[in-house]
């Protein structure tokens, strides 16, 4: 990688393909998914060296709950597992883990996990990684509007008061900067329901390499798409 290239201070990945993965190799789906958690693994690895600030990365999203129950018990597997397995590692080189998401649906258990990783790690200054979790764009704006229109009701603040900021920090993403760079693999090219308030002027990566398969080399070449990328925000060249 170069040196000097421009790095996006917050990377954003829609983890996709892991059960097409396993198919083309006779496996179960739930074996997809563990490939994909060793690719997840690596990915922080790489995007925390390359100067990365901010990765996150849509683990479970709220329209996973109707996969079948083997596969959603399968993916809650793999959290309680990351989580018993990386806690350590990540907070010995600085990665700081949140989540961005409802976690109340999810069982003690798994919930736990969750407040564990977060409170060995809350020290991290090399990068934040933020899985979300049980988490909807389109739900996570209506959560906001509610909070707003309940301080409104409340006299806290008037109507017209509310502008952009004020909906970006009621958001579950308030801690963080908008991602520079989206990134989905498996040839998919729609948002689903993923940080689409925050999206709005992120640089979009799409690569038919399946999750499983995304490895340094195919965030090298993510990182150098985005370096040779002209972000204008709407205004005209220098
Ligand atoms: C998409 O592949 C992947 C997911 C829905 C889950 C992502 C999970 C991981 C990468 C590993 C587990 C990590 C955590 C933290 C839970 P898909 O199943 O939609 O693949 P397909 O489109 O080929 O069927």
């Amino acid at each position: 990688m170069n040196g000097k290239m421009n790095i996006p201070q917050h990377i954003a990945i829609i983890m996709d393909g892991n059960g097409r993965w396993a198919r083309q190799r006779g496996k179960e789906r739930s074996e997809g998914h563990i490939a994909g958690m060793n690719s997840l693994r690596e990915t922080v690895r790489n995007a925390a060296q390359a100067g990365v600030k901010y990765l996150t990365v849509y683990a479970f999203s709220t329209e996973n709950w109707g996969r079948p129950q083997a596969e959603v018990d399968a993916l809650m597997e793999l959290i309680c597992k990351g989580v018993e397995s990386e806690s350590a590692e990540l907070a010995k080189v600085g990665i700081k883990v949140k989540t961005i998401g409802d976690r109340s649906r999810f069982s003690e258990k798994v919930q736990a996990s969750l407040e564990k990783i977060e409170s060995l790690t809350a020290a991290g200054e090399q990068m934040t990684f933020v899985l979300a979790l049980n988490y909807s764009s389109r739900s996570e704006i209506v959560t906001a509007v509610q909070r707003l229109a309940q301080r409104v009701a409340a006299g806290e603040i008037k109507a017209e008061e509310i502008d952009e900021k004020m909906i970006s920090d009621s958001l579950y993403t308030s801690f963080m900067p908008d991602p520079d760079l989206i990134i989905r693999t498996s040839g998919e090219c729609r948002l689903s329901n993923f940080l689409m308030w925050q999206a709005s002027y992120a640089e979009f990566y799409f690569t038919p390499t399946l999750w499983p398969d995304f490895d340094k080399a195919e965030l090298e070449k993510a990182l150098e798409a985005y370096a040779a990328r002209d972000r204008r925000y709407g205004l005209v060249k220098k």
